[in-house]
């Protein structure tokens, strides 16, 4: 007997669960849509890897994005489960005569990751935003954000810039202070 069947014999074999082979499709996302992409989103964006708070995934966010730009919207679909999302928007600066294509927001549920489902939304999105005039196709992540800068990286994305956010708690700041004292006050009259 080979040294490895010995060494499982007696105790039960762990249930390998098989992967969904299930076709994905890509397509424009719809309202119907909305809560299950909302519903991932929420299982991927939490808190510890959504450290600025500039990024807030709530439903406002992607009914916002959805309801202004919906063309720029897609979800990847096995049968009836939504299993990825890429939500982007076109914006023009002011005075440039560049128009960016901005993937905002680009999920894909674990059990149907490293499968190139992230990788066909992308090269849909970029399709979307060539169609839309736009010249520069821009992404970002946190730096802490390793399997998105791995995936980023290998589809192209460079000339990564740093942003630095910088804050300040404004409860020591004295208009704070005397507006919680006023508060109190007007609490206690
Ligand atoms: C990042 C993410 C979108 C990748 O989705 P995916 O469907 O697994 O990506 P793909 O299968 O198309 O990957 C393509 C390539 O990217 C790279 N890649 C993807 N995930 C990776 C990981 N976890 N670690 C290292 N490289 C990775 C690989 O080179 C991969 O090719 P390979 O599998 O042949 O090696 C997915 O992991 C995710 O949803 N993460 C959480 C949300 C997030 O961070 N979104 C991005 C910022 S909004």
């Amino acid at each position: 007997m080979k040294p490895a069947l010995l060494k499982s014999a007696g105790r039960p074999r762990p249930r390998k669960r098989k992967p969904d082979t299930t076709p994905v499709e890509i397509r424009p996302m719809r309202l119907e849509d909305l809560p299950e992409v909302y519903e991932l989103g929420r299982k991927l964006f939490t808190a510890e890897k959504l450290p600025t708070l500039y990024r807030c995934w709530d439903e406002d966010e992607v009914m916002n994005l959805f309801s202004a730009e919906p063309e720029t919207c897609l979800v990847a679909v096995a049968g009836d489960r939504v299993v990825g999302f890429a939500l982007g928007s076109v914006m023009q600066k002011r005075g440039s005569a560049w128009r960016y294509g901005w993937l905002e927001w680009l999920g894909v549920h674990p059990s149907w990751s490293r499968r190139g489902v992230a990788s066909r939304l992308v090269r849909q999105m970029t399709s979307l935003f060539i169609e839309r005039d736009a010249r520069i196709m821009l992404v970002d992540t946190d730096e802490a954000n390793r399997p998105a800068l791995a995936f980023f990286r290998k589809l192209g994305f460079g000339q990564e810039l740093r942003h630095v956010y910088l804050s300040q708690n404004l409860d020591s700041h004295p208009e704070a202070i005397e507006r919680r004292e006023r508060l109190k006050d007007e609490e206690t009259d």
